[in-house]
């Protein structure tokens, strides 16, 4: 049960982004986030408060439903009893508020506050001002960079000072106009105030418009960093030399604009020529690399550096690590780096499984973007798809068609054949189309220029229900490559 709720809070927690809004600055003048070029990125939004008695915990709870973020209250080491809330009576609380050093510890506190960017903090107001334990709070975190919107809670008292009299104790921050409520405050009340702060849903990435892609045109998908990826791309796996170069090539003008490579494929100079030899435009274009484990994962910074002068296209659209391997996360926060630096835009795994991603991404800032690993309709990866969508990760094929030497037995199976023909198209249109209608990723790799054609050609038909059923069915759980 309790995973359950930690998987649904990751969904809700992946779903939502971060755009410009309005906030407020520590002297109270309101100005505008400044928009830049980079996208807004999905944001890992906390929700901490302070409730004696339930009332801000009410709208702590409705703001956890709306927004998905991670509930933590804030408990006092010494419980306040009821005789200490008794204000006006010179009881602790009052006694509390009245001492400007007074700063109540706190029993336990946030897990990894450095992923979250977005932080709402909820308390009540206690003679016209934050409890102190507010200030305790603030004092324990390092919350440069982070968006903090506070929100109270009162008998009758409006917000006044309490939340700008907080500003000193988080400069660094971006502080938000506060907001108080009352006791009783409805859900939809407090989903109306989150969506006036500009938060706001990011597209499912398990869903793709494939209404809006046309034969030679696959449609995109919104990555949680905020580039569009193509859905169809093509796979460059044993792709080497002149064959290489021209295959991309022969990708770019049947209108492919997604193309994978890596480092241990051996071709990401020809990919790079072939790029900027082809009379498409490079924004036009998405390129993955990957770096693999061992000597690359032990020395990240050259190995990033090592495929961008490789491809030598300016920037890398994304890069992956190619398999969970020793210093993983080392090279990953490398990468990491290089995002910062404008080097790459997005990030991503390929071969990471459920058993593996959350401890991976408790450990790293940039959520990754997509999850690349081997499906085709003999190993569906039923459980992962979901799993890795949940998180606001959008999953990519390799071995699309069953992968080396299985290719001839998936392409002539009976269910997909008889599928193709009541649509008049090839068994591997329809397997392509099947991999885009359950929301994944397909990167094809083919050296044949018609193949590739009829690769990004599966705009025009599209699978029934009971056709989708049937390929589920055919699934073995059967890997045929070790990753
Ligand atoms: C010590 C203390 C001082 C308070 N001062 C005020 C106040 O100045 N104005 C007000 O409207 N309510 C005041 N209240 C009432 C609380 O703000 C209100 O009941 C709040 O919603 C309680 O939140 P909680 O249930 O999350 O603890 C005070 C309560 C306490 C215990």
């Amino acid at each position: 049960m309790k995973k359950l709720l930690r998987i649904t809070l990751m969904i809700m927690m992946a779903l939502f982004s971060f755009s410009a809004c309005n906030s407020t600055n520590p002297s109270g003048g309101n100005h505008t986030l400044p928009e830049n070029d980079t996208p807004a990125a999905v944001s890992n939004v906390l929700i901490a408060y302070f409730s004696c008695t339930g009332t801000t915990k009410g709208v702590a709870e409705h703001i956890e439903a709306k927004t998905g973020g991670t509930l933590y209250e804030i408990v006092p080491q010494i419980p306040y009893t009821e005789a200490d809330l008794d204000y006006y009576s010179g009881g602790r609380a009052d006694k509390e508020q009245a001492d400007s050093t007074a700063r109540p510890k706190i029993s336990g506190g946030v897990e990894n506050m450095e992923k979250y960017n977005v932080v709402f903090l909820g308390y009540p107001i206690w003679h016209g001002q934050a409890p102190k334990i507010i200030y305790t709070f603030l004092e324990s975190y390092d919350f440069s960079g982070k968006t903090i919107i506070p929100f109270c809670t009162s008998h009758s008292s409006g917000i006044g000072s309490s939340a700008t009299n907080l500003h000193s104790l988080a400069e660094g921050a971006t502080w938000l106009d506060g907001r108080r409520f009352s006791s009783g405050t409805s859900q939809s009340a407090v989903d109306e105030w989150v969506d006036s702060l500009g938060l706001k849903v990011a597209p499912d990435v398990s869903v793709f418009d494939l209404g809006s892609g046309e034969n030679g045109h696959a449609p995109t998908v919104t990555l949680n960093s905020g580039y569009e990826m193509p859905i169809l791309g093509l796979g460059t796996y044993s792709l080497t030399g002149e064959t290489c170069k021209a295959s991309v090539k022969a990708a770019l003008e049947s209108g492919v604009r997604l193309i994978d490579t890596a480092h241990m494929y051996g071709n990401e100079r020809e990919i790079g020529e072939a790029i900027r030899e082809s009379n498409v435009p490079r924004e036009e274009i998405f390129v993955i690399t990957k770096i693999y484990p061992g000597e690359q994962y032990s020395h990240p910074e050259e190995a990033i550096q090592e495929s961008l002068d490789k491809l030598n296209i300016g920037y890398i659209d994304m890069m992956l690590l190619h398999h969970p391997g020793a210093n993983d996360v080392k090279a990953y926060k490398a990468m990491e780096k290089a995002v910062a630096d404008g080097k790459i835009r997005s990030l991503g795994l390929s071969n990471w499984y459920i058993e593996e991603i959350d401890d991976f991404i408790s450990q790293v800032d940039i959520r990754p973007a997509l999850v690349q690993n081997e499906i085709h309709p003999y190993y569906q990866e039923q459980a992962v798809v979901p799993y890795m969508h949940n998180l606001g990760i959008v999953v990519q094929a390799w071995y699309p068609f069953g992968g080396r030497g299985h290719t001839g037995e998936l392409l002539s199976d009976e269910t997909i054949v008889k599928i193709a023909e009541a649509h008049n198209v090839t068994a591997a249109q329809v397997i392509l189309r099947w991999h885009l209608q359950r929301g994944v990723v397909a990167i094809p790799g083919s050296s044949d220029p018609a193949h590739i054609l009829e690769n990004i050609s599966v705009f025009d038909f599209s699978l029934s229900n009971e056709e989708m059923n049937e390929i589920a069915a055919l699934d073995r759980n059967e890997k045929h490559d070790w990753y």
